[in-house]
């Protein structure tokens, strides 16, 4: 490895305070957007604590992001404490959410309780997130929260359950579907979420239900009116084939970048061109000859 973590770009954190749960309702008392983004290894929790950003989400995302799973299901929790572990030991500043994976929240109150408690304690997450805000998902929030874990809800588009819902696509685009997820996010609140993201719902929906929500609102495909926007770092960087989702805005072509670098790496190894003189190690000609001699 040829580079140590103080090298990384550290100057540009050491003045911001770390993130707090009061210092998020601060900010959506005075309007100020909220920041948050996916990471799952040291690297990206380095890039996302260089920008600054407030918020830092272990998503099961990573399931397909860096696991290559084709979907978010199939992880297990230790599969994410790895990821999480590597995220804590990059990040100083921001808050740190780690997402439950499918399957290790839904069967109990206590399972719940047990799978975020392994977040916070195992891998130094500040927070858990689930998905979904029926009766079960509530309730596990709530025995989550009343443990002294703070819990992050989530509605609208909960890929752990897209199946159920027709696949990958927008939610609440009907009445009947809008007050369903009005009646999730009211429900998460009242369970002592800290914070709920909204995925892919109808921007004006959005709009409406933050009347309703005094907790801070993250925003994915969402709209404008929420109290912040989260993205997933591999989409908004182009770490990925093909274009995602209608949400999402691409920063950067990272993927393209790698596979240019590496191509141009093995261009050079089969032309000669690598490695030169100046990557290779000298020795004392005194010493080679020294060596000759042992040899002969
Ligand atoms: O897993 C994830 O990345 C998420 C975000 C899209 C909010 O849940």
């Amino acid at each position: 490895m040829s580079s140590h973590p103080s090298q990384i770009s550290a100057a540009a954190t050491t003045d911001r305070l770390p993130v707090t749960l009061p210092r998020l309702t601060e900010m959506k008392r005075l309007g100020d957007p909220i920041v948050m983004v996916t990471a799952y290894d040291f690297p990206s929790a380095r890039a996302a604590e260089a920008a600054g950003v407030d918020m830092v989400l272990v998503g099961d995302s990573g399931a397909m992001t860096v696991l290559g799973y084709p979907s978010t299901v199939a992880v297990e929790t230790d599969e994410l404490l790895v990821l999480a572990k590597a995220v804590r030991r990059g990040l100083r500043t921001p808050f740190l959410v780690g997402d439950l994976p499918f399957g290790s929240y839904e069967v109990s109150d206590g399972q719940a309780i047990q799978t975020a408690l392994r977040f916070v304690k195992e891998a130094g997450c500040d927070a858990v997130k689930l998905e979904g805000g029926g009766p079960a998902s509530a309730a596990r929030a709530r025995a989550v929260v009343g443990a002294g874990i703070p819990v992050m809800g989530h509605v609208g588009l909960t890929p752990q359950t897209a199946t159920a819902l027709g696949g990958y696509r927008a939610q609440g685009k009907t009445a009947g579907a809008a007050a369903r997820i009005a009646d999730e996010a009211i429900a998460l609140q009242d369970a002592g979420c800290f914070s709920i993201v909204f995925e892919a719902i109808p921007s004006d929906l959005a709009e409406l239900l933050m009347v309703h929500i005094q907790i801070p609102v993250i925003g994915i495909g969402a709209g404008p009116a929420v109290d912040g926007q989260v993205l997933v770092f591999h989409d908004l960087l182009g770490i990925r084939e093909g274009l995602g989702a209608r949400f999402v805005k691409r920063y950067a072509d990272l993927q393209d970048d790698m596979a240019a670098g590496v191509g141009e790496f093995a261009g050079d190894v089969r032309s000669r061109r690598y490695p030169l003189p100046e990557h290779g190690y000298a020795i004392d000609p005194s010493e080679l000859d020294a060596f000759r001699q042992h040899l002969s």
